[in-house]
């Protein structure tokens, strides 16, 4: 192991090449900002920074992230999409699949909570936040790898890989996996989205869900039957269709 937490020769053996894309930090404020300065210095597209401890994690609205040093799995990629800046929402959506795809190959049934929430069961495992910037967007994973105990107002609502397989899990095969797959399906996000949403749409947490969110019109309540085809949700309620382009938590009722 690495003063990150990482095991060298275990990325060394899923991708030879990861000293190229990847800086390891023991410790950082948040991966995300320390990404965004390396973007800013000029890394390519699919450079990641990952931490052993983040000291200023954030969610998405300005929350704090709770993930543990060594139990839960904290990185960054730096993206440079080629899509128009008005279809880069498109990255959440991106990255709530590639996780879910990953966490699948694992075993677990994992489902995408519009735009970039990804659930077991009813639980949070990993939140995604995307930044963006000049060129390049901030794409931070923060995944419930091995977390034992989340704090009172998490232990109802989020649950992690250890405690869903009832083993600990690895998480260099997770980082380099989840990195890999969001090259990819970006690639995939441009040239075909209808795919991407597809894919979304066979893991959609919150289909035939009723749900109450506020969205840009003020509150809303109604059935979500799926995916638009901007990757907007689609909330129906006596015939009446909503499409929340933007929405603040979304709660099923
Ligand atoms: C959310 O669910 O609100 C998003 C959580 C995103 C957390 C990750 S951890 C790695 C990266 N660095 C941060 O400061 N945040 C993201």
């Amino acid at each position: 192991m690495n003063e990150a937490g990482f095991d060298p020769a275990l990325l060394d053996r899923l991708d030879p090449g990861w000293r190229r894309w990847l800086v390891l930090c023991a410790e950082v404020g948040s991966t995300n900002d320390r990404a965004g300065e390396l973007a800013r210095a000029g890394a390519g597209h699919g450079s990641a920074v990952a931490a052993g401890r983040q000291t200023a994690g954030r969610g998405r609205k300005g929350a704090a992230w709770h993930c543990p040093a060594g139990e839960g799995l904290a990185f960054s990629v730096v993206l440079r999409p080629r899509l128009p800046l008005a279809l880069w929402p498109r990255l959440s959506l991106v990255a709530g699949l590639v996780v879910a795809i990953e966490l699948e190959r694992l075993g677990l049934a994992a489902r995408v909570k519009w735009p970039n929430d990804v659930l077991v069961g009813a639980r949070k495992v990993c939140g995604v936040l995307v930044e963006a910037g000049a060129g390049f967007a901030v794409v931070g994973v923060g995944l419930n790898v091995n977390v034992g105990a989340f704090p009172a107002e998490l232990a109802g609502t989020a649950t992690s890989l250890q405690h869903e397989l009832g083993r600990p899990v690895d998480r260099e095969p997770l980082l380099v996996g989840i990195r890999h797959g969001l090259l990819c399906w970006l690639d995939e996000a441009s040239a075909d989205f209808a795919a991407v949403l597809a894919a979304l749409g066979e893991r959609c947490a919150l289909r035939g869900t009723r749900v109450r969110a506020t969205g840009s019109h003020g509150p809303i309540e109604g059935v979500v039957s799926g995916f638009g085809p901007g990757g907007e949700l689609l909330v129906e309620d006596h015939g009446r269709l909503t499409r929340l382009v933007q929405a603040d938590e979304i709660r099923p009722v």
